[in-house]
């Protein structure tokens, strides 16, 4: 079972996640993922309620927060969850909980989030179907999952030694579109093609542009927005 895996490997790890957004380069990753979930919110009204699944540090919670949305967030790992709960996000909840069984009534948020989470769990249909349950109709689910098929998603999976995505599975846009059409009408934007080297960096929204555009199934980040329609 991979649920007590996660809570180890991300026990060890809660710490130093954060040191991941030292870097200049995940700095502008971070910049470029932060746009394409912003794109992915638009038309959602603001101080909507929204559920964070996978929650881990609250680096996005805190993003959420900005947005003006009222957010919980979720993980199973209570060590991940002491660092988001030090941050003080005033209004912010959070709760230890199982993504694949959601203690949550049916119908309960407008939105539902999980950033990077679908690649570590046991059943991602499972935890997309309960999330799909505890999304209001007329809301929307939110992934966003790393691209197998990137020049990023390559290096990270390729990389030698136990690293936190050694048994992560990566997904490729067209496994995503496929995952999420089964629940209802869906959309996938890839994004993050900013390259992973220093010298790049100045070229990176030039890049950015073109690959939403031309190449988004190379996105290192890949974005599905999953509407829950009106009955
Ligand atoms: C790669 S981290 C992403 C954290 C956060 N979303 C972010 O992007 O900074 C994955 C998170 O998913 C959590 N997780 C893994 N399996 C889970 C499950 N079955 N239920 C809830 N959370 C889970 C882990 O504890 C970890 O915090």
């Amino acid at each position: 079972m991979r649920l007590q895996k996660n809570k180890d490997l991300f026990a060890k790890i809660a710490q130093q996640y954060n040191s991941w957004y030292e870097d200049p380069v995940n700095r502008c990753m971070d910049r470029q993922e932060k746009a394409a979930v912003t794109d992915a919110l638009k038309g959602t009204g603001y101080r909507a309620n929204l559920l964070e699944v996978g929650c881990g540090t609250g680096h996005w919670t805190e993003f959420f927060l900005s947005k003006g949305f009222q957010t919980t967030g979720l993980d199973i790992s209570d060590e991940m969850l002491r660092v988001a709960r030090s941050k003080e996000m005033k209004s912010a909840h959070f709760i230890q909980g199982d993504a694949h069984k959601l203690p949550f009534e049916d119908e309960t948020f407008d939105i539902c989030a999980a950033i990077t989470l679908l690649e570590f769990v046991d059943d991602p249909r499972k935890v997309i179907s309960q999330m799909y349950r505890v999304t209001r109709p007329g809301g929307r689910i939110i992934m966003g999952v790393l691209n197998k098929y990137s020049i990023v998603g390559i290096r990270r999976m390729l990389k030698p030694g136990k690293t936190i995505f050694s048994d992560a599975h990566f997904f490729s846009f067209r496994e995503l579109q496929e995952t999420l059409s089964k629940f209802g009408r869906s959309r996938i934007m890839g994004s993050t093609f900013c390259l992973p080297w220093e010298w790049a960096l100045p070229y990176a929204n030039v890049i950015e542009e073109f690959g939403r555009l031309f190449v988004p199934f190379w996105g290192t980040f890949l974005v599905g927005v999953l509407f829950k329609d009106n009955r």
